[in-house]
């Protein structure tokens, strides 16, 4: 279930939100702490104005969280105490009310209960993930009848894999008879678990209207819904992704997850932060994560983690695709693909090729061009790595290829193709070329695998005199292309 948190400062800003998100929302909750001061005395009548503006309003949980747990609330206890008290005397109540493992004056808690008010008891660790949070989640309630809410902080793949150990063990992970718990990571690495809350088997998740994000690592709801199909994921639910370092900014969930539901297939894609490769793919098989997307910096780590890895992964040593075959793990570099793909029709055969970089993504593009019959001239900063690189892919091919300076780019002559691989230009440093001294001729396909911008500093420069350009958007979607055919087991 999906619950909006309502983060307004003034009760009739949030009856708006409200009235706005109500055919998305399953629950909502009114963070009473948020309002300003002022509106204290009158958070009580919100259940009333709700039903009021609205049949069959979704439920309500109201919640006074106190700076400690990461609210806003700065008055004393008693008067929070007072608070909760006037929510339960109102002719309409709310129907649950958070309170804290260690906040529960008896009088108040029966008074709620007479009320039917469901008491949700929750903690909050932002430092961590704690190593007893399946006995803390177990000890956390006082009675059957209470919902114990446990939100915590992973801030590493190691920490992540803690917090999905614990899905299993507290036996919700999966499982469609599950227990009412929830259990969500705050923070970047603990998107994945609010967007799969119902595959986890917590209770619901929280997020809250763009631009509000009420705890780290709340969910714009309409990205929840419709880029994440929040409302059809369930305990069968194939899971993919990205794992990158950073990976907010990765487009591979715009792309896969729209194509996953055309194909109406029950499967969602989502952005992995990962720090370190190892304890996320224990990660991953806890999950049964059946396909991921490898991005900076573990192209290359992956690897040995692969059972079979194809002739891309073995000539450009790095691994950009991993997907499940027979339960084990194969990997391949769709980049290889993706980069020939927008150079189809040009004849490569004997064509003088210009490779700038000597990289990873490079590496791999030489051995394509190689494939190709193309003569591969590297150029790079360090003129060593050119040269080792050029002698060791050389060896999988009949034509030349050889190692030089970046400076040397153009002395020989003017190239047919000339391929951008470094990082030169990527956003934010937009204004750098890695070749400011080269002019082009016009007469050169000049491709530069970036696509963030889309047209670099280079790119740019090559179009105003008039080269042929290629930017990275299109390699990016050539490659992504090959990478979903793999995911869905069939042709894109
Ligand atoms: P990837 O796997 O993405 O190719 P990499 O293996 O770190 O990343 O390679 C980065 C490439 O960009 C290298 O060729 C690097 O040159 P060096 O070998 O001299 O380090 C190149 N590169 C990075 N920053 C550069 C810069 N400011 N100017 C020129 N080349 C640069």
């Amino acid at each position: 279930m999906l619950c909006l948190t309502l983060t307004g400062s003034a009760l009739r800003e949030n009856l708006k939100t409200a009235v706005k998100y109500r055919d998305k929302a399953d629950i909502l909750e009114l963070r009473i702490d948020l309002l300003n001061r002022s509106e204290y005395d009158s958070a009580h009548s919100f259940p009333g104005l709700l039903r009021n503006s609205m049949k069959n309003p979704p439920r309500l949980i109201c919640t006074v969280r106190r700076e400690t747990d990461g609210g806003k609330f700065r008055g004393t206890e008693s008067e929070r105490v007072r608070l909760i008290a006037s929510l339960a005397d109102a002719p309409a109540v709310p129907d649950y009310i958070d309170m804290e493992e260690d906040f529960s004056p008896d009088d108040l808690t029966r008074t709620l209960r007479n009320k039917g008010i469901t008491i949700i008891r929750s903690f909050h660790d932002f430092t961590g993930v704690p190593i007893d949070l399946t006995r803390r989640i177990n000890s956390l309630t006082r009675r059957e009848d209470e919902i114990p809410k446990a939100a915590v902080m992973p801030e590493s793949s190691a920490a992540f894999l803690d917090l999905i150990k614990a899905y299993r063990e507290l036996g919700l992970l999966r499982n469609p008879r599950r227990r009412k718990v929830i259990l969500l990571g705050m923070g970047e690495y603990g998107i994945p678990t609010r967007i799969l809350a119902p595959l986890l088997g917590s209770w619901i998740t929280f997020c809250s209207p763009p631009g509000t994000e009420a705890a780290p690592g709340h969910a714009d709801p309409d990205l929840l819904l419709d880029l994440y199909r929040y409302g059809s994921i369930n305990t069968e639910t194939d899971i993919f992704g990205v794992i990158g370092y950073p990976v907010a900014h990765s487009r591979s969930p715009h792309f896969h997850n729209p194509r996953f539901r055309e194909r109406g297939r029950n499967a969602v894609y989502l952005p992995f932060l990962v720090d370190s490769v190892t304890p996320f793919l224990e990660s991953a098989e806890i999950l049964n994560i059946q396909g991921l997307s490898v991005t900076i910096p573990h192209k290359k780590a992956v690897i040995p983690h692969i059972s079979a890895c194809d002739d891309t992964v073995r000539a450009s040593g790095a691994c950009n695709t991993m997907y499940r075959s027979g339960g084990a793990w194969r990997g391949t570099n769709t980049d290889i693909p993706g980069f020939l793909a927008p150079l189809e029709g040009i004849t490569l055969k004997n064509m003088d090729t210009a490779v700038i970089g000597a990289g990873g993504a490079a590496r791999g593009i030489i051995w394509a061009l190689i494939g190709k019959g193309a003569k591969v001239t590297v150029y790079n900063r360090t003129p060593e790595k050119a040269r080792k690189a050029a002698e060791e892919l050389s060896a999988l091919g009949s034509t030349e290829v050889t190692g030089r300076h970046l400076d040397d780019l153009g002395a020989g002559g003017t190239p047919g193709l000339i391929v951008q691989c470094t990082s030169v230009g990527m956003h934010p440093r937009i204004s750098e070329d890695p070749v400011p001294g080269y002019r082009f001729r016009g007469s050169e396909i000049v491709y530069d695998i970036i696509y963030t911008p889309v047209k670099t500093a280079f790119i740019k420069r090559a179009e105003k005199s008039g080269c042929r350009i290629i930017t990275g958007d299109s390699m990016f979607t050539a490659q992504a292309e090959q990478q979903f055919s793999l995911f869905s087991g069939s042709p894109s």
